[in-house]
């Protein structure tokens, strides 16, 4: 089995990165046996995942406590917490006790609130089973749960005890969500790491087709990248928040289609499109370089023409929780493979920029 190490002063962990790996978790938790896992997922890879899951860690000697939710964002609530910790208490749930998270991002987030939450938090173990939570949400500690009035806006930074990647299961994953992962693993090559994005656009082909032994190395690279982020600034106080490359504007398309026309990576994907305009338009990124970002993402499968107007767009971006003063703050790329923050955007530039996303279509 592959490893990722995440070195943070109040706890590092592993990220195991293997195929076929998902009944071996047993072998490498932490944990004594007499001790409660609770296995947490949705109603879709319960039965996929989560019964096999279950017997194997019973198998390896643990008690299990196991609960679906329904699939979908919308029950990335409190009331499905709230669900979640009554079933803890019910079933005997205690402070030695650890929570499993099985499922994509939704289903980590909110497990992940869960053990922050429950008794004052509990050990988590995330087991991400989709190239999205793989990439990206599994790894860095962010937990949340979303309000009525706005998406993750109850959460913490609640860092996992390890983090077990079996690809195998991506196997099952509809390809649209795998797409959406994609932007996140095409967003760190552009801030990033030049020779991973060459790379992505050499094998692109291969690991949409799922090739393992090329999404064992994205992924693996993906985590790195992560990891040494979120090392470096684990509460986003700057360096964290060029993961937002492509998310100012992909938010506002989100909350502008409330959340039911793009799945997340794709609004990311018009966003990046977006952001790549204005850093061309201010010479940071060659022109050349802004169009291999999108011919990249439209191979990927992603969209890249914006079919909304700026003065349907720019309201929005002054309500983003990451605006500052009520200004957008943006992540630029400064060539391929490195980004920076900036708070100057002005209004005429993402203007500009998204007409001309919006051109791109005639
Ligand atoms: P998701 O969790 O809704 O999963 C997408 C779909 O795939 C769901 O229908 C799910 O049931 C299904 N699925 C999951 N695994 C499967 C498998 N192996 N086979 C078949 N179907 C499977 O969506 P997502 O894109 O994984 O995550 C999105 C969520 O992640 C959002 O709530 C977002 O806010 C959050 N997120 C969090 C972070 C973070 O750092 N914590 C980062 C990015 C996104
Ligand atoms: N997904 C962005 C972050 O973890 O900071």
């Amino acid at each position: 089995m592959d490893t990722v190490q995440v070195d943070l002063p109040n706890g590092s962990y592993k990220i195991y990165v293997g195929t076929g790996t998902l009944e071996k978790l047993g072998e490498y938790l932490p944990f004594e046996k007499k001790n409660r896992l609770f296995v947490i997922t949705n109603d879709l890879v319960g039965p996929l995942y989560g019964n096999s899951l279950v017997e194997s860690l019973q198998q390896y000697g643990y008690k299990t406590l196991y609960q679906q939710v329904p699939d979908g964002e919308e029950y990335k609530s409190f009331a499905s917490a709230e669900e979640l910790y009554t079933c803890a208490i019910k079933g005997g749930l205690d402070r030695g006790s650890a929570v499993i998270a099985l499922g994509g991002g939704v289903i980590g987030d909110l497990a992940g609130f869960v053990a922050a939450t429950y008794m004052r938090g509990i050990p988590l173990i995330q087991v991400p089973t989709t190239l999205l939570a793989q990439v990206d949400s599994s790894v860095g500690g962010k937990v949340a749960v979303n309000h009525p009035l706005g998406k993750n806006m109850i959460g913490s930074f609640y860092q996992p005890r390890l983090v077990f990647i079996d690809l195998q299961v991506l196997k099952t994953l509809d390809p649209r969500e795998v797409r959406s992962g994609l932007a996140e693993v095409i967003k760190y090559g552009v801030i990033q790491d030049r020779g991973f994005f060459n790379f992505l656009e050499e094998h692109l082909a291969g690991v949409k087709a799922l090739d393992l032994d090329l999404l064992s190395a994205v992924v693996k690279k993906s985590c790195l990248i992560k990891g040494r982020i979120v090392e470096k600034d684990e509460k986003e106080r700057g360096l964290r928040a060029l993961l937002n490359f492509g998310h100012t504007i992909g938010h506002a398309l989100e909350v502008m289609t409330d959340y039911r026309v793009y799945r997340h990576g794709e609004a990311v994907s018009l966003g990046m499109v977006a952001a790549a305009e204005i850093a061309a338009d201010r010479g940071l990124l060659a022109r050349e370089e802004a169009e291999r970002l999108a011919k990249l993402l439209a191979n990927a499968g992603l969209p890249t023409v914006i079919p909304f107007s700026a003065d349907e767009i720019i309201p929005l971006l002054s309500r983003d929780k990451k605006a500052q003063g009520g200004r957008p703050r943006f992540v630029l790329p400064l060539g391929l493979g490195k980004a920076a923050l900036f708070d100057d955007v002005e209004e005429a530039e993402i203007r500009e920029a998204i007409e001309k996303c919006r051109k791109k279509e005639e």
